[in-house]
């Protein structure tokens, strides 16, 4: 079998382009949604999700506010200019870059943004109500795995789900919305016994280790959906954690590593800030 190709960079386009429509209407009533990005310290890999966060915030008509702080900025003034985005109108969305510089407490910063303004998910209000099936902000790149799986199998109710990785950016949140959709889920992790034989059984695979190829093409059940979250730097370049020549022999359908889940990340950050626009106006 040779596994269907998931264009993930064609679907967030297009999610981009029903977004700008939705910018575009607001724009009517006199409301521009606006998202603050806020970087502390200069981590190359954020420098380059930062630009590309800005360029694509424009481009569906919104408004993007950045602000770089230097990797030694108390974790007061950071909890600041939090405060003052959390009063600013025009500020509908703020993330915050993580990974933080080491003095901050990367708890407590997440926990200071507006949970009604945390286009992340990240804050312990939204992840809560996600965990109780309450009207939560959804984290981006689970968001953005979770509409890739619907457009591929429609229903995910009874289906066997394997998320690999236990993240509070993936993994768990992925499992929740996993569970929402009626699917039977199982999370493994880097201590989990017998991964083969769990992921043989798995009619979809989302893996998020950050452990270049992985997750080997005959530990796939055949005809499984494979959403595969990593973006590992190596000497042949950007591969994800799912090998994914040898998956692709298996796998019914499958994501590639650049050019899947991570052009969906971004789209769904733009859904996420329309969304709480939107609630901001009634
Ligand atoms: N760093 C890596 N991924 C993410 C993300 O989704 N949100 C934020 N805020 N920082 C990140």
């Amino acid at each position: 079998m040779t596994a269907t190709l998931i264009d993930g960079k064609a679907f967030a386009a297009g999610l981009r382009t029903r977004i700008g429509t939705a910018v575009a209407a607001l724009k009517t009533q006199g409301i521009t949604p606006g998202l603050a990005v806020v970087l502390v310290g200069e981590d190359p890999a954020s420098e380059v999700y930062i630009r590309s966060k800005g360029r694509m915030t424009r481009e569906v008509g919104m408004n993007s506010f950045e602000h770089r702080l230097p990797a030694d900025t108390p974790q007061a003034d950071l909890l600041a200019l939090i405060d003052r985005l959390n009063a600013d109108p025009a500020v509908n969305g703020i993330l915050v870059q993580l990974p933080l510089p080491r003095h901050m407490d990367e708890a407590a910063v997440i926990n200071a943004i507006d949970p009604a303004k945390d286009v992340d998910g990240f804050h312990i209000l939204n992840v809560g109500r996600l965990a109780t099936g309450q009207k939560a902000m959804v984290p981006c790149t689970p968001l953005g795995c979770l509409m890739l799986l619907r457009d591929q199998l429609g229903s995910l109710s009874g289906k066997n789900a394997l998320v690999i990785g236990r993240s509070n950016i993936v993994g768990k949140p992925m499992a929740q919305l996993l569970l929402r959709d009626s699917a039977t889920v199982t999370v493994a992790h880097s201590r989990t016994a017998n991964l083969r034989d769990l992921c043989r059984q798995a009619d979809i695979v989302v893996a998020a280790v950050g452990r270049a190829r992985f997750v080997q093409g005959d530990w796939i059940k055949p005809g499984a959906v494979v959403i595969d979250v990593g973006i590992n730097r190596t000497d042949d370049g950007l591969v994800g954690d799912v090998d994914f020549v040898s998956a692709s022999q298996f796998a019914g359908a499958i994501t590639p590593v650049p050019g899947g889940v991570g052009p969906m990340t971004i789209a769904c950050l733009l859904a996420n800030t329309l969304t709480a626009t939107a609630r901001a106006n009634g």
